[in-house]
């Protein structure tokens, strides 16, 4: 006993030795939590239903980035009771795996907007983000009905898909070839729009803005809000149990 205890003087008595020892320790507790990271393929578990946005709900998306609306809206509903009960099931990280960037945030002037798709109509939310104060009188939400007037335009919509399959969505070749087309036609119940809802599964293809006749940021916009939180069945069976295994690991 008193050996070891003899030997631990050493070891404190030197500031070296102690230092280098400590070293060695903490790179030991480092190599075990970094090193698994470069031998294990995601570190997010996937989940049935996340698929890219269609190139309409990703214009929306850069429309959403474009103006702003981060600083006020987030896209992380926590796991706590009140969240829950107030927006949904709690967010899962494949949900946003194919976010780039991001929109957790971390600023809720406004509600969260996680699972907002499937809430409320197509003409609530142009009315609304025309005039937030003709739904919520005390909403600050600014107005953007302009949205409405400006033509969708972009300029090269197989280039965005194509960058966004760098940093790992997996858009297919017929996704990036077929993009404008796509774009178009999910905002046009007339259009044919081919395989578009097989190759992106449950795309909604309708009028988003009230004027079948152009296809304006407001239709993209609001196709976006649509899909928001509604690619996962969050709450059937199927999902539940998949939770649930997730849990058992
Ligand atoms: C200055 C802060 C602010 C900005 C910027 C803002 N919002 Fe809001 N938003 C709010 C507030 C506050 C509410 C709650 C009152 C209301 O419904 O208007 C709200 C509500 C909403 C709702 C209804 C959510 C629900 O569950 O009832 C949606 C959808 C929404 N905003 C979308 C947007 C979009 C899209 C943008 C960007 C184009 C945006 N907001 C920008 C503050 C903001």
């Amino acid at each position: 006993m008193t050996t070891i205890v003899e030997r631990h003087k050493t070891l404190e008595k030197s500031v070296t030795l102690l230092g280098l020892c400590a070293l060695v320790t903490v790179a030991i507790g480092g190599i075990v939590e970094i090193a698994p990271l470069f031998w294990i393929d995601n570190t997010i578990e996937k989940v049935k239903g996340v698929r890219p946005y269609t190139p309409l709900e990703q214009a929306g998306r850069d429309i959403y980035v474009r103006e702003g609306c981060y600083t006020c809206h987030s896209q992380m509903i926590r796991p706590f009771r009140d969240e829950v009960e107030r927006y949904g099931h709690y967010s899962l990280a494949a949900e946003s795996m194919f976010d780039h960037p991001f929109q957790w945030g971390s600023k809720r002037t406004g509600p969260d907007l996680a699972r907002v798709g499937g809430r409320y109509s197509d003409s609530w939310h142009v009315q609304h983000l025309t005039n937030p104060q003709g739904v919520v009188p005390e909403s600050v939400m600014p107005k953007y009905g302009f949205l409405a007037k400006n033509d969708l335009s972009v300029p090269n919509v197989a280039a965005n898909l194509t960058a966004l399959r760098r940093v790992g969505v997996p858009y297919t070749d017929q996704d990036v070839k077929m993009a404008m087309a796509d774009l178009k036609a999910q905002a046009d119940p007339e259009e044919d729009a081919g395989d578009l809802d097989v190759r992106y599964p449950k795309a909604q293809i309708r009028d988003y803005d009230g004027d079948p006749k152009r296809l304006t940021e407001m239709d993209a916009l609001v196709a976006y809000l649509q899909v928001l939180g509604t690619m996962v069945d969050v709450n059937g069976a199927a999902a539940q149990e998949e939770l649930a295994s997730e849990k058992g690991r």
